[in-house]
């Protein structure tokens, strides 16, 4: 067997003594683990843990998250984002059920077929739980690699990408392959950070390509960013003399699938949503809300909100619209665009 990198046994004694105590990692239940994953991907950790407790709390375990009703999975995962990834982890939990008889799979490609699971997560769950030999390539791990060993070529292109990868499989310690894993992790999220990294306190930093040309900020180089497409949101708030309004369930294949909604007219531009609005003015006497914008992974929102009390809900002009108290609108799982809306006016 090839011996170990030296890299590998440096970062193992000092994940030993640096290790956040976070609740999933006195756990080798590999719901747990998966659970922990999925929150974390593209959450920060202190945000992630209070949703992990509360789902685990809420779904003790595969079977009950299985037999859970979407809505409230999603609702469960609200302020999160990235509404997908609940929907996947509720699918797989239902795989889980139906063709593992409940038992999470312990198998790399078992685990790697279940729907959200790509060779990241795939890759944690293996070996943190599992103790197979997988390497884990994040975010955290990628800008580790990338500087240890000046990779020049982006990391979200092929050639980076496979670099990286025979890299990490290089350093994994395959005794202890789920220590390891996080140790990387950890390493990125509490020394290697994105910007002015702490060199000093690194426990690898003799080995460091990156630090020794004192280049290591330049590292990881990324490819052009992917292009944020603008959208325009014109969402319609109707309250009659009941204290009622209208929402509507998100459908089809776009951001906040299964989230709900007020009743939303979107346009190409400003020009015509600036446009709408005024057509809009004939037929109802709106209260217009500044524009908002909320910021997606590749989308940029420019949301106005339009309240308008009524006597009558315009219900039958929305299709699927539905009449709900506005007290209850918590009830429903709402994209946070929305929510930090209204948390933002004391009208509703
Ligand atoms: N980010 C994602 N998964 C993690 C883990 N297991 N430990 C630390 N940071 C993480």
């Amino acid at each position: 067997m090839a011996k170990p990198h030296p890299i590998t046994a440096k970062l193992s004694k000092w994940f030993e003594k640096n290790l956040r105590p976070l609740p999933w990692r006195n756990s080798s239940n590999p719901y747990h683990i998966w659970l922990s994953e999925v929150i974390l991907q593209q959450t920060r950790v202190d945000q992630g843990t209070a949703y992990y407790l509360r789902f685990i709390e809420l779904f003790p375990t595969v079977r009950d998250l299985a037999k859970a009703h979407e809505d409230v999975v999603l609702h469960a995962w609200q302020g999160l984002g990235y509404y997908s990834r609940a929907r996947n982890l509720h699918a797989a939990a239902k795989t889980i059920v139906d063709k593992h008889q409940g038992e999470f799979p312990n198998e790399y490609a078992t685990i790697r077929d279940l729907k959200g699971i790509g060779d990241y997560t795939a890759s944690a769950i293996s070996s943190i739980a599992f103790g197979l030999p997988h390497a884990a390539v994040d975010g955290n791990v990628n800008r580790v690699i990338a500087r240890l060993f000046s990779i020049e070529d982006p990391v979200d292109s092929p050639t980076g990408k496979k670099q990286i990868a025979a890299l990490a499989e290089e350093l994994l310690d395959i005794k202890n392959p789920g220590n390891h894993n996080q140790a990387m992790m950890e390493l990125g999220a509490l020394i290697c950070t994105p910007r002015k990294p702490n060199c000093s306190s690194c426990p690898v930093q003799v080995h460091c390509s990156g630090f020794t040309s004192k280049n290591q900020e330049h590292f990881p180089v990324k490819q052009g960013k992917t292009k944020v497409r603008n959208r325009f949101f014109s969402y319609l708030i109707f309250i009659d003399k009941n204290q009622e309004t209208l929402v509507r369930k998100r459908e089809g294949k776009d951001i906040w699938q299964g989230l709900h909604e007020f009743p939303l007219i979107e346009s190409k531009n400003a020009k015509e949503q600036n446009e709408l609005h005024n057509s809009l003015e004939a037929r109802y006497k709106f209260k217009y809300s500044e524009s908002y914008t909320h910021l997606l992974s590749h989308q940029r929102l420019h949301i106005v909100f339009l309240t308008c009390w009524i006597e009558e809900l315009p219900v039958d002009d929305w299709n699927n619209a539905i009449r709900i108290k506005r007290d209850d609108l918590y009830q429903y799982a709402l994209p946070r665009a929305i929510t930090r809306y209204l948390s933002s006016i004391i009208s509703l």
